[in-house]
């Protein structure tokens, strides 16, 4: 199926090789409508499912950012949505086999550190899986990965040095912190959430982390930006809805954009 996927997609793109894969979360997906050069939705390619979230389009866009080849996903399955583990992350793999090296992943998140506020900005430093499922599991594709994997660096240090210089240089205040997964759809409970900050998170969300999982395996280099879009749950005493989380990704939107676009520059 994956050979499928890239012959399918190779086809429309031709020549286009992109260095770049870009996961845009939820209320993120503009810069995809911005460049975007060719796209190809995603019920068209073999082994891909319809994404199912509102907010979220459901396409592969292809386009240069400064220069760069990219390719960016407007939206993202989650696990919540039904989608087995090996569906999820099924885009990483194809990103991998047209050439993808570095994988720039973002989601929406919900701040558990006291600090951050609604519309922060966070790159993620570590992450924590409380999926309760691995997306490795299974047979390994061993010309892809190896079988135990190192996950001592899946966010490239580097690059999280290169995010704190350019977001100082655009005057963003970026925070930085350990990002921890729940299945969702629901949000956390406030005693989820107290067990999150004990444990080491400082934000809590539905993604990522098997995405990163997968692109780490496949020696990607990953940077990961969450967009904190409110206060988790019992940090703050106001309740959460999605409409806020997605108001809150609207607001940040321009200086997540140009902090995307300042990478990639510098990649
Ligand atoms: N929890 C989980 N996922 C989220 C949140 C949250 O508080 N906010 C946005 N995505």
């Amino acid at each position: 199926m994956l050979d499928k996927a890239c012959e399918y997609i190779k086809n429309v793109i031709e020549d286009f090789k992109p260095e770049i894969g870009i996961i845009l979360g939820s209320g993120l997906g503009d810069l995809a409508d911005e460049y975007c050069e060719k796209a190809i939705s995603y019920s068209e390619i073999p082994g891909f499912e319809a994404s199912t979230v509102s907010g979220h389009k459901g396409r592969l866009v292809f386009a240069k950012i400064n220069d760069k080849k990219v390719v960016m996903m407007q939206g993202r399955f989650h696990f919540y949505e039904g989608h087995s583990i090996q569906k999820v992350v099924f885009p990483i793999k194809v990103m991998k086999k047209l050439g993808v090296e570095t994988l720039i992943v973002t989601n929406a998140a919900g701040g558990v550190n006291a600090k951050f506020k609604p519309s922060d900005l966070m790159i993620i430093t570590d992450h924590i899986n409380h999926m309760g499922v691995n997306p490795l599991i299974g047979p390994n594709d061993d010309s892809m990965g190896e079988r135990f994997p190192d996950m001592s660096n899946i966010y490239t240090a580097e690059y999280v040095e290169l995010a704190r210089k350019i977001s100082k240089k655009l005057g963003i205040d970026l925070q930085e912190g350990v990002y921890m997964a729940f299945t969702g759809p629901s949000y956390e409970t406030p005693a989820e959430v107290k067990m999150a900050r004990v444990i080491g998170a400082d934000a809590v969300g539905m993604s990522t982390v098997p995405e990163a999982v997968v692109a780490s395996w496949a020696k990607m280099k990953v940077i990961g930006l969450s967009c904190i879009c409110n206060s988790a749950a019992g940090v703050s005493t106001v309740g959460l809805s999605h409409e806020d989380v997605i108001q809150a990704a609207n607001v940040a939107k321009e200086k997540f954009k140009s902090l995307v676009k300042e990478i990639i520059k510098e990649l």
